[in-house]
């Protein structure tokens, strides 16, 4: 007979969250049947007209207080510790991890592989044994993107990047639920992740991607959209190559440190950049006067300030000042901290 208590164990993380689990649920079991077991003998031996000796009644005992005091806390620490562990590294995805964009909406989950560009809706293709971290945003309400077989759950809230990342070990065909109620069709939102060995993977990324070798290149990668969209929207009237007394430069901006007018500082990270392109009048840089010159791009679709993001990234992080400073598209800046990546133009 088939009845598993545990969803499959098809991630790095699933067994230790198994086994913290199990020793918690197995802690549980015992303190509450030795409380109630307890709780029953007293009170059936101190029943109302029971011959009990009732005299000498006990008040106090520091031995009996010590004992159902100090070896709980014991216990509780000891799992925090334990857990704490694994816990964290949730959180750290490693620095050579793939990364997925993911954006949950009413009713759906849209994901782009940020390498390939390839993009797939309710539907998610990793390869076996590699790290894959997730940018999860929302577009709309919160939702919760959830692997029970990866033991991996994360909120897709609106207007904020989450992050979260799984390594799979066993191919197969996962279900991918949103675990937050989102409104009338909450239930159908779900998808599928699809684990591929690393030879089925590669031939299914040449198949949807660029690296297909043909001239039919059915994916462009985030940065190419974004620099296109970046062309469209004129971005580049102001952010040139060089800091102006106009608006900051983007060349080597991810990650920099940004002063505010009031003085405070933040990384530019993820987080701030979309802030910046949606509400640039509450991102008002140190030294560009007190009132932004920027208009609010706050039509823009979560995926194309993904995009947006992706092509201020693959400008890379400048040491020296780059060469062009011009609205010429074809000058080039100098960036290239992603070495594979061709140097990209400034538009
Ligand atoms: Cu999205 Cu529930």
């Amino acid at each position: 007979m088939n009845f598993p208590i545990w969803p499959e164990q098809a991630s790095t993380f699933a067994t230790e969250v198994d086994n913290i689990a199990y020793v918690l649920i197995g802690l549980t079991i015992f303190f509450t049947v030795a409380v109630m077991l307890a709780l029953m003998f007293f009170a059936i031996r101190y029943r109302r007209g029971a011959k009990v000796d009732r005299s000498n009644p006990v008040h106090t005992s520091h031995t009996l207080e010590l004992a159902w005091s100090v070896p709980p806390l014991i216990i509780a620490l000891g799992v925090f510790a334990w857990s704490v562990v694994p816990y964290a590294s949730v959180y750290n995805p490693p620095k050579d991890a793939d990364e997925v964009y993911v954006i949950g909406k009413r009713w759906m989950w849209h994901l782009q592989h940020a390498d390939t560009g390839i993009r797939e809706n309710n539907e998610l293709h990793i390869p076996i044994n590699r790290a894959t971290k997730l940018t999860i945003i929302s577009q709309d309400v919160i939702h919760g993107f959830y692997v029970p077989e990866f033991r991996v759950k994360r909120d897709a809230i609106p207007g904020y990047y989450n992050t979260c990342w799984f390594q799979p070990t066993k191919v197969g065909k996962y279900f991918l639920f949103c675990t937050e109620y989102c409104g009338t069709n909450h239930s159908q939102m779900g998808g599928w992740v699809y684990v591929m060995s690393a030879a089925d993977y590669a031939q299914w990324e040449k198949q949807k991607g660029r690296k297909s070798g043909s001239f039919e290149a059915k994916a462009t990668t985030p940065a190419d959209e974004g620099e296109a969209l970046f062309r469209q929207y004129g971005c580049g009237n102001c952010h040139t190559a060089t800091d102006t007394a106009r608006a900051p430069s983007l060349v080597g901006l991810y990650g920099k440190e940004r002063t505010f007018t009031d003085g405070s500082k933040v990384p530019a990270d993820r987080n701030y950049l979309r802030k910046a392109i949606i509400m640039p009048e509450n991102t008002l840089l140190k030294g560009y006067g007190t009132v932004t010159r920027m208009p609010s791009y706050k039509d823009l679709s979560e995926d194309d300030i993904n995009q947006l993001i992706a092509y201020i990234q693959s400008l890379g992080a400048v040491t020296s000042a780059p060469k062009v400073a011009t609205t010429d598209t074809t000058s080039a800046a100098t960036p290239s901290s992603r070495g594979a990546q061709p140097t990209r133009n400034l538009p």
